[in-house]
């Protein structure tokens, strides 16, 4: 009845998320929520600012910044928060502390399918897949040539991994049968029991840069990881090296990188991520060939984008029954 409706929590969910995640919000006969009928087109700030007034949940994507302004537009009643994402750099975490706000996210679920288009970026980059099926289609095909195309293979390499979490492993465990010869990392602090996984090698920053042929950035993007590719790291790279970023565009220095890629002091690289995103078509890094850059779409499978909308909406529908959730940030 609608005197019932009135008394469950109100939710607003930023975006229309895959399927599984609204059957569970709706069939959950737990919440009343408001959405944002679009996955085109990602909600205007004007817009999200009132419609989260007063809600007691929130449900967001990463397209979201979920900040003081934003917080103070929704009020006291908003306890919990979930977005559907394992990155968390677009909230800002100490406000939502600050106002007891629980937060939840999405782990795990997309550790295959980004560790699975990491492999598929590294491989179109090292072995210039874009540029290939680009003179295949276009007459640069000439006589089979001895030196064209050729590229840089993983077999005896180095792999370096910038971060090592579950993606980074992931990304290792899959790379390891195509014969690489040594994994190394770095990171805040050695992690042992993840490294022994992949039997890959703590090594310091500069070392990481120095010794790997293929570099991957797993970490999450904070303060303290801000640009920390930039020409420091390249500049000790070597030149058949190859960069590949499918964390945050803001881990990059990117006019740093477009440097390394112009004047040959790096192989090539690889994105999944940028900024800003979308990157502007004008933007000098689309005028390299040696850069492949994707529009984000390392969790893109059906079947995690599902997992994902279903973790986001289970974790807020516990939150907000006050139950532990599935997958919490600790603040
Ligand atoms: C995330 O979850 O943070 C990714 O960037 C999108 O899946």
């Amino acid at each position: 009845t609608p005197r019932e409706m009135s008394t469950l929590p109100r939710v607003y969910v930023t975006r229309q998320i895959p399927p599984e995640g609204l059957k569970i919000l709706r069939e959950s006969g737990k919440v009343q929520f408001e959405l944002w009928d679009s996955d085109d087109i990602s909600v205007p700030r004007k817009e999200l600012l009132q419609r989260v007034r007063g809600v007691d949940g929130l449900l967001c994507v990463l397209t979201e910044k979920i900040d003081a302004e934003l917080l103070d537009a929704a009020g006291p009643n908003l306890k919990v928060l979930s977005t559907m994402s394992v990155g968390f750099d677009h909230l800002s975490l100490d406000q939502l502390k600050k106002r007891g706000i629980r937060v939840g996210y999405t782990p795990e679920v997309l550790t295959d399918s980004v560790a699975e288009l990491t492999v598929a970026l590294l491989l179109t980059t090292s072995r210039r897949l874009v540029e290939a099926t680009h003179e295949a289609k276009t007459g640069g095909w000439g006589t089979w040539r001895t030196l064209w195309l050729c590229g840089y293979e993983l077999a005896n390499s180095t792999v370096g991994i910038l971060g090592l979490g579950r993606i980074g492993v992931a990304i290792a465990e899959r790379l390891a049968p195509f014969k690489v010869k040594k994994f190394i990392y770095t990171d805040v602090a050695p992690r042992p029991e993840l490294a022994s996984i992949i039997n890959a090698e703590y090594v310091s920053f500069d070392e990481l840069a120095k010794q790997s042929d293929f570099l991957a950035v797993c970490c999450a993007l904070t303060p303290e990881t801000k640009e920390i590719c930039n020409k420091n790291l390249f500049s000790k790279m070597k030149n058949t090296s190859i960069f590949i970023n499918t964390s945050r565009g803001g881990v990059v220095n990117q006019e740093d990188l477009y440097q390394a890629l112009s004047t040959g002091q790096i192989a090539a690289a690889g994105l999944d991520v940028t900024v800003p995103e979308p990157l502007p078509t004008n933007h000098p890094l689309f005028t390299l060939k040696n850069c492949v850059i994707l529009p984000h779409i390392a969790s893109a499978s059906y079947t995690t984008r599902n997992a994902m909308s279903a973790l986001a909406a289970n974790n807020l529908l516990l939150g907000l029954q006050g139950e532990p959730m599935i997958k919490e940030l600790k603040l």
